[in-house]
């Protein structure tokens, strides 16, 4: 952010990621073997279900841990709700969403804070910790990797199109369970196969975080549009132009580095730039590598995750192909 260069600037050879580039967290050593990763996240709700909220909050928070490699070990609430005008239940729904996925992640709630305003918002902060010389970080990618996405896409179209009133009740439950799944068995296959890079997909859609990894890494990402992962029911609704606001700033502001190759279906690019809550791994595996990772993937059942493409060496960009 532009605003950030105006401020006091830190300095301490102990963070081993801090504001420059754009990482999903904050690395800190504390000893030769141990580092923290610290983040946090939250969101005004995107579900009209107050435990499903809090389930996506909560997993779209802790998935930043994921994202660098990191395993959570603590988590805070952060809790914006108005004092007066709405049931407490609907509170106490947001926090046992959270409080279950934190408990899925392996770690343990010790606390938040909570602020009285007219919107609700959540989400947490997470505590992690990671190997100082084994974190991951989107600048890792290297000709010739493959590269994976561990979710489907396409669940910022539906939010829009159950705002709208044109979803049924089972796309609209398809895509709170994927927004809900915790990408941990996928940081976990990441962790047993040794990959070069990984990001989480999120406001940016895959194709802007594709960018933000080929501009980190200084190589070029190619990916297969007939092989990436998507919601059947999204790519229905983009037919239908059904398109949040947010994906079409995010094709402006990708434009210029991305190039879309003729025969890629139209509804499928909205896809990509589909900003996602709670969205997917993209990682980047040597290609030794690739088969292996894919099979640990299947095995701790990410079953939705597919190999999407790969790098070369080049101008920093990211081409899709038919
Ligand atoms: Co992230
Ligand atoms: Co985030």
């Amino acid at each position: 952010m532009e605003i950030l260069k105006s401020l006091p600037h830190f300095e301490d050879p102990n963070l081993l990621v801090g504001f420059e580039g754009s990482a999903d967290a904050a690395i800190y050593r504390l000893r030769e073997d141990l580092a923290l990763v610290c983040t946090l996240d939250f969101f005004t709700p995107i579900v009209d279900d107050p435990y499903w909220f809090g389930q996506i909050a909560a997993a779209n928070s802790l998935s930043d841990v994921y994202a660098m490699g990191g395993r959570p070990v603590l988590a805070l609430n952060i809790v914006c709700f108005p004092k007066k005008g709405l049931d407490k239940d609907i509170l106490r729904e947001i926090l046992r969403g959270g409080a279950e996925k934190v408990r899925e992640a392996g770690a343990v709630l010790a606390g938040g804070h909570s602020v009285d305003d007219r919107e609700i918002k959540y989400g947490l902060s997470v505590v992690g910790v990671v190997h100082p010389e084994r974190y991951l970080t989107n600048a890792g990618a290297r000709p010739g990797d493959r590269l994976f996405l561990t979710k489907p896409l396409g669940t910022g179209i539906i939010a829009t199109a159950v705002k709208g009133g044109v979803a049924d009740e089972a796309a609209a439950r398809r895509a709170m369970e994927i927004m809900a799944t915790l990408n941990r068995a996928a940081a976990e296959a990441m962790e047993e196969v040794g990959v070069s890079a990984a990001t989480d997909v999120t406001g940016f859609g895959l194709l802007g975080h594709a960018l933000e990894m080929a501009e980190a890494s200084g190589v070029k990402l190619v990916i297969s549009a007939g092989k990436v992962p998507v919601i059947k029911e999204a790519l229905g609704f983009a037919r239908l132009g059904i398109i949040p606001e947010g994906d079409y700033e995010n094709i402006r502001f990708c434009e210029k580095k991305v190039r879309i190759l003729p025969g890629v279906p139209e509804e499928r690019v909205f896809l990509f730039y589909d900003a996602q809550t709670s969205g997917g791994l993209l990682v980047s595996v040597p290609e030794e590598r690739a088969p292996r990772f894919f099979e640990k993937l299947l095995e701790k059942g990410v079953f939705e995750a597919a190999e999407i493409g790969y790098v070369e060496e080049g101008e920093a960009q990211v081409v899709v192909e038919p």
